[in-house]
């Protein structure tokens, strides 16, 4: 079942594998009977690698992403480009597998663009995101030739004396606050708050309103070192249902419409952002509106984007504009697994509690968000989920990862994985009670190499220091 890698590109021939249950296409329970990424045993992983851990599955990855680009292929008749929201998983070796598949980024932060300016991405299919950018940010796309979506009033006069100063020009692109009046009424996962989908966007730092963003666009037309190049919307992972994003998508048309009015500029691409979700059979995501079988796939939405773009663009007589978008959670999210091994079991009056190494630490979501991860003993995989636990982790807060979840009878020693944490769980992980954060393994195939190495006491306690008067203080207690 190798995969075999195209000489010429980097990029291997993807064939799904069959295990006796799938969990996804490179992940699921292998012949022995335990979870398996790819062609690895995972109780062998944790046991080579320790706990807690994350696992990365390079091909479903890689799969997943083609999913989405295939997609937007076959339905969207002009041109379209994926950038992988780096943010849900930005660690080195997954941006050298984007670019190995062609893929740009969204970059959030300095450190994100210069994270994958280290990996070689072609500058001119990333973009630069944020509401606050920092000189060091501006100064470091534009010698590199990174595109800047514009979120502040005074970022295009920033970025224009960093142009003259470095003597070279930028493209630049517009953040928009959409209205979003087609979703005054739609509800979905209160990722912003309570409130309707529009009430939520409306509610956030980010965009510029229609006079702003043709205020910025009639001062960059004057700018000789400024190139207009797209405008810009992430609705976040606010609605679980693609025609959100479709009308989302038609209302960027609206606007392209009223920019060229106003302007006489016609936006060339439009980036739709990320938020898109992914569903799985067994159930994953928010638990106000989990998704399973049910949720929208990479296809739903390339169509019926498609379908309001192409429509909006006829109706204002527009030509079809160059499609960008930016996913995270759907290409990271399926293909990461995290492990933690069972420790103390504890029995209450009508509770079980099954303690893990892992913790809200690493899947900080399902604190934060109310997420739910789909746990699968990682040993016998299938055995008889005969009892109701909660899965709880170490920290002094309640730490639950699962409550309420049916598992076989564990004991210390066993192992648990969560299944889809391959998005926003390494690059969101925290070191309260001064957890040292785990390590990062990439499997292909039978390989398994860590892509991020685990962190030892002396990275937490190294930071640390004691002004010498309390050090001389509390020694003169003694
Ligand atoms: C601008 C932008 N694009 C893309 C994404 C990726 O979103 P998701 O991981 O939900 O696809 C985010 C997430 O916060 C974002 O802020």
């Amino acid at each position: 079942m190798g995969n075999e890698i195209a000489a010429d590109t980097g990029r291997p021939e993807l064939a799904p594998r069959e295990y006796m249950e799938n969990f996804g296409e490179f992940i699921g329970v292998g012949p022995n009977g335990n979870l398996w990424v790819d062609g690895c045993d995972v109780a062998e992983l944790a046991e080579r690698f320790g706990t807690p851990l994350f696992i990365i599955s390079e091909n479903q990855f890689r799969y997943t992403y083609r999913q989405f680009r295939d997609a937007f292929r076959k339905h969207y008749p002009g041109e379209s480009e994926i950038l992988f929201a780096n943010k849900s998983n930005n660690g080195l070796a997954y941006r050298h597998i984007m670019n190995q598949e062609g893929a740009g980024g969204d970059c959030f932060g300095v450190n994100e663009m210069y994270l994958s300016l280290l990996a070689g991405t072609n500058p001119q299919t990333l973009v630069l995101n944020g509401s606050n950018k920092q000189d060091e940010e501006l100064e470091m796309a534009v010698a590199n030739g990174v595109c800047i979506n514009i979120d502040a009033m005074d970022e295009l006069d920033r970025i224009d004396a960093v142009c003259r100063r470095q003597g070279r020009e930028v493209s630049i692109g517009i953040r928009l606050k959409l209205d979003l009046e087609p979703l005054a009424e739609r509800s979905g996962v209160a990722m912003h708050g309570p409130g309707t989908l529009k009430e939520q966007s409306d509610s956030t730092k980010w965009g510029m309103t229609r006079e702003q963003t043709v205020e910025i666009v009639r001062k960059a037309q004057k700018m000789p070192h400024i190139h207009l190049k797209e405008t810009h919307f992430h609705l976040s992972r606010m609605s679980n249902v693609a025609m959100d994003f479709a009308i989302m998508a038609r209302e960027m048309i609206t606007w392209s419409g009223y920019i060229r009015d106003e302007t006489g500029w016609t936006p060339p691409c439009i980036d739709i952002g990320g938020g898109w979700t992914f569903g799985k059979w067994y159930g994953t995501g928010p638990r106000t509106q989990l998704d399973d079988d049910s949720a929208p796939t990479a296809d739903d939405y390339a169509r019926l984007c498609t379908q309001e773009i192409k429509a909006e663009a006829g109706r204002l007589g527009l030509p079809l504009p160059k499609l960008r978008l930016e996913p995270g959670r759907s290409l990271s999210g399926p293909s990461g697994v995290a492990v933690g091994t069972v420790g103390a079991v504890k029995q209450g009056a009508r509770k079980k509690w099954v303690n893990l190494d892992l913790s809200t630490n690493h899947l900080s979501w399902s604190a934060a968000l109310d997420w739910y991860y789909h746990p699968v003993p990682v040993r016998d995989a299938r055995a008889n989920r005969s009892e109701t636990v909660d899965l709880v982790g170490p920290l002094c807060n309640s730490d639950e990862l699962g409550p309420h979840v049916r598992m076989p009878g564990l004991k210390r020693g066993d192992l648990v994985a969560f299944l889809d944490t391959g998005g926003y769980t390494e690059p969101c992980a925290a070191r309260y009670n001064a957890q040292l954060l785990p390590a990062s393994v990439l499997v292909s195939g039978t390989s398994a190499e860590v892509t991020t190495v685990r962190e030892q006491l002396q990275d937490i306690a190294g930071r640390f220091r004691v002004p010498p008067r309390l050090l001389a203080a509390s020694f003169a207690r003694r």
